[in-house]
């Protein structure tokens, strides 16, 4: 396949099938074998507001939505009014002719009525599928792949609604022969798509747990992490697995924990306000050494903030939300490949170590479309929690080397299991006194020692052995767009350097201490206002990296991170 790299951005009002239609095109690159990123926006309201669909589309592996567009395609004047400033030279703009935009030099403008033709074919809702016709035609979206993935989605609205859109389809495809088309702005010829997936982040949540083994799930929905439930709501029954929405999410997770307590894999997921609300059972699971993982997919806050944005500021809330000396694990996931792959270790952390886990994803990655590789399931690790081998006394708490204790299931012949969240002895029963609540709680933190080096080690971004003048430290989504950024500085000679940690707590102390040890000045980027993860670093490390931060419900560009590093040199 020749080398390309393409980006669409799709704007117009929630309402106006913009969400769709940017899906249509995601799902027609992956069954032409393309590699695609997808990012979208939209307002907290069911209709109106500004909704954005990005379709980054290329030959090679993609990290990030991209910059900016190369293609624009606006339903109406107000989203061209937010975009036109990155109508650049070389781009092209597909819009509808209800208005009349200021087409600035070297941009390519194809006015399409598409409100008219929806309007004669007396279904104006299919307006969006106007425009991917004429989207279809001008830049080579498979056309074939297109209608049949349009007659599947609309096919719950009845037969009526699929023809109209197809004969929407068909007049964009029939106007935009009028047009020439922009050469450089085409996709490739399309191919068979072999051994890859497209899901999003939220799926591929699910589908993690699914492999891990998961046995129940409980969760109050809310944006972005109720469609995690719609996918697990679906497949988890099949493997005769319990789905249930609770009434809360307090509730959610008290039934996680329940669940756990009665030895079956068990997860919720949630956003920063429920996670908020799990903090007191959170306390629980750790003191009670059950098992537990907690998805929370971070959007704009605090309280009920930027409901549908991308954010992350829930890190300092999973890391430290609880009252009393309380831990918990916290994992967090760069891309859709690793929402499979991290939730299966979520999952293992939790049963290894008995241990709640808060598992940090977030509102971009949620509801991006990524392929990825068909994951290959004999190579995938699936951990169990150590259960007791009936052999001498069961003591719940019991002292081991390792600080874990033996679990076993409620019902086990002459094992009392006990999960309480006063402080106990060993065989689980109350004790307040002096010693045992300093031994036990030594017990409860000496037992995550050994996890900063048992999990994976952070991944460092360039040259391990050499030296850069400038570290760059990134978690979450964020990961994604820092690689592209640091390989575009790299090829101008720019000596610099990631740093990518995936388990954010306990820290990998040492990791993190080494790799500054390679960097003259280091730099964390971000999307929050205080700059949580630096100040976790500092607090724990001897570093005192520079903080870049980003609040305004979008995540990062490429571009941004280059700019900040070239202010650094
Ligand atoms: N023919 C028929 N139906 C069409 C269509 C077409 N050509 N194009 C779109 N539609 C339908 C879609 O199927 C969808 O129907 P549904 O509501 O039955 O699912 C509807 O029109 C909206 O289209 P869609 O493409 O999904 O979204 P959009 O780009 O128009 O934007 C949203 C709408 C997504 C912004 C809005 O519905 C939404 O969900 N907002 C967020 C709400 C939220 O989560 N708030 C936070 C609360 S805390």
């Amino acid at each position: 396949m020749p080398k390309y790299d393409l980006i669409f951005r799709i704007a117009g009002d929630g309402g106006e099938g913009i969400i769709s239609c940017g899906d249509l095109i995601a799902a027609a690159c992956a069954r032409s074998g393309f590699e695609i990123f997808t990012f979208k926006t939209f307002p907290a309201e069911v209709r109106g507001g500004y909704a954005m669909y990005q379709v980054r589309t290329g030959s090679e592996t993609l990290h990030n939505q991209g910059d900016t567009f190369d293609i624009f395609c606006a339903l109406n004047s107000e989203s061209y009014e937010i975009n036109k400033a990155h109508l650049l030279p070389g781009t092209a703009i597909v819009y509808d002719d209800t208005f009349s935009p200021d087409i600035p030099e070297g941009v390519t403008a194809y006015p399409v009525p598409m409100t008219q033709l929806s309007r004669q074919l007396g279904f104006k809702k299919a307006k969006n599928m106007v425009a991917l016709g004429v989207l279809s035609a001008l830049f080579n979206i498979s056309a074939n792949h297109l209608k049949m993935l349009l007659a599947d989605r609309f096919k719950n609205k009845g037969e009526r609604v699929v023809q109209a859109n197809i004969d929407a389809f068909d007049q964009g495809l029939m106007h935009a022969s009028k047009f020439e088309k922009r050469p450089g702005l085409q996709l490739p010829k399309a191919e068979q798509a072999t051994n890859v997936i497209m899901l999003s982040g939220n799926e591929a949540i699910g589908l993690g747990a699914l492999i891990a083994g998961l046995d129940f799930y409980s969760a109050y929905p809310i944006t972005p992490a109720s469609e995690i439930a719609k996918y697990l709501a679906l497949h988890l029954p099949k493997r005769a697995g319990t789905m249930i929405q609770a009434e809360d999410e307090i509730a959610s997770i008290s039934q996680v924990i329940g669940a756990s307590f009665a030895g079956k894999k068990a997860m919720t997921a949630t956003s920063g306000p429920g996670l908020s609300l799990m903090s007191e059972m959170l306390g629980f699971a750790f003191m009670s050494e059950t098992p537990a993982v907690v998805v929370d997919v971070q959007r704009g806050g605090p309280s009920t903030g930027l409901p549908t944005k991308h954010e992350q500021s829930d890190l300092l809330a999973a890391v430290y939300g609880s009252h009393g000396d309380a831990m918990r694990i916290v994992l967090s996931v760069e891309n859709v490949n690793d929402c499979i792959h991290m939730t299966v270790d979520a999952l293992n952390v939790a049963e290894l170590y008995q241990c709640p886990v808060v598992l940090l994803s977030d509102s971009s990655l949620a509801f991006s479309s990524q392929t990825v590789p068909l994951p290959e399931l004999d190579t995938i690790e699936v951990v169990e929690r150590r259960r007791w081998d009936s052999e001498g006394e069961y003591q719940r708490y019991a002292m081991t080397a390792d600080c874990i204790s033996p679990m076993a299931d409620p019902g086990t012949a002459c094992a009392m299991h006990i999960a309480t969240g006063l402080e106990h002895k060993q065989d689980g029963r109350p004790s307040f006194t002096p010693g045992t609540h300093q031994k036990m709680s030594t017990k409860r933190f000496d037992k995550l020692k050994s996890l900063p080096s048992y999990y994976k080690a952070a991944e460092i971004d360039g040259d391990a052995t050499g030296d850069a003048d400038i570290g760059v430290i990134a978690w979450g989504s964020t990961i994604g767009v820092v690689r592209e950024a640091i390989a575009r500085l790299r090829a101008e000679g720019i000596r610099v350097m990631g740093f990518y940690p995936k388990l954010i707590w306990p820290m990998q102390v040492d990791q993190y201490e080494a790799f500054a040890g390679m960097c003259a000045t280091l730099v964390v980027a971000e999307v929050n206002q205080q700059g949580q993860l630096a100040h976790l670093i500092r607090a724990e490390t001897t570093l005192h990296p520079v903080s870049y931060t980003l609040c305004g419900g979008m995540p990062f560009t490429p571009g941004m991170i280059e700019s900040r590093v070239r202010e650094l040199l």
